[in-house]
């Protein structure tokens, strides 16, 4: 296990909400406080009166059976050996692949994805991700595409993508992003920090973009009192995610107990408690961060 996952968890698990590091202050931030405070004001419900500049386009919700659909197309085109025979399908009158789409609003829905569909991710924002199964056009183009609204002070959890490496940019606003790669890289470094990887982090400014390689765990933090917005792309059409502290937190008591080092301390009747103290994968949780900007 990485620093950055025991420091991270280690913080889980004494209920801290984080121990937070000089540059996740906010900026203008002029002293840190190392406070925590109950892991439960992570959850959601706690972004009283935010003072947010506006920045957010207004959000939408779909139709109700617009995920089945969009599935039950991707699956029909998925059975198409060729990009022509897919987009044929796409693109034409009942999906026969014969008469191509006229009516213009009949294109839009089958060309254009809605971010603006994205859906509460906790207090920390909204994050979406156009696949396969949700936006047909990507079946087998070998790419897919992210959009997230982070509020002041709000972070998208660590999480890896499984099949995919990302690149984002920051559209509006102003982001930390840091990931961690795999096992033994700057091993010398790594284990001068008590780890197996050596982390990296940065601060991306409007417009500046970044990498994560496939399979790395990373974070994207929004240190300021604005609103951030990205945009990333990701080359798989299903590049799958997996949050690091939420999923690991599934394993059984005695692993997880094990892991952390914490021999005897996670048992059966707290497990339970640390599980449902995690956030959702959006999360406003800095104290500091929340202090200075009167969160
Ligand atoms: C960023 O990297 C620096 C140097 O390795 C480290 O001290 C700091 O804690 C990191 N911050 C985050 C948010 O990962």
């Amino acid at each position: 296990m990485s620093a950055f996952m025991k420091i991270a968890l280690a913080a889980l698990v004494a209920g801290a909400v984080q121990a937070v590091p000089a540059n996740l202050a906010p900026s203008g931030a002029s002293s840190m406080r190392h406070t925590s405070s109950a892991a439960s004001s992570m959850a959601t419900g706690t972004s009283s009166g935010s003072k947010t500049s506006g920045g957010f386009p207004e959000f939408s919700t779909p139709p109700a059976d617009a995920a089945a659909k969009a599935s039950a197309l991707a699956e029909k085109l998925q059975s198409k050996v060729t990009q022509n025979d897919r987009l044929q399908v796409l693109l034409s009158e009942d999906n026969a692949g014969k008469v191509p789409l006229s009516d213009p609003d009949q294109i839009h829905d089958a060309l254009a994805f809605d971010f603006k569909n994205a859906p509460a991710g906790g207090d920390g924002g909204r994050i979406l991700v156009a696949n396969e199964d949700n936006f047909p056009f990507l079946v087998g183009e070998g790419i897919a595409g992210a959009v997230a609204f982070i509020e002041p002070c709000g972070m998208n959890s660590p999480h890896t993508h499984p099949r995919a490496t990302e690149f984002l940019t920051v559209v509006q606003g102003e982001l930390v992003t840091g990931f961690v790669l795999e096992n033994n890289f700057f091993k010398d470094a790594a284990k001068e920090i008590d780890a197996l990887a050596f982390p990296f982090n940065t601060t991306l400014k409007q417009f500046e973009a970044t990498i994560f390689p496939q399979g790395s765990i990373h974070f994207q933090f929004n240190p300021t009192c604005e609103r951030a917005i990205f945009s990333a792309a990701l080359n798989s059409a299903d590049p799958g995610t997996s949050q690091i502290a939420q999923n690991f937190f599934t394993l059984d008591e005695k692993i997880v107990d094990i892991t952390l080092g914490s021999y005897d301390k996670i048992d059966p009747s707290n497990v339970d408690e640390f599980r449902a103290k995690l956030p959702p994968n959006l999360v406003r949780a800095v104290d500091s961060c929340k202090a200075t900007c009167n969160m």
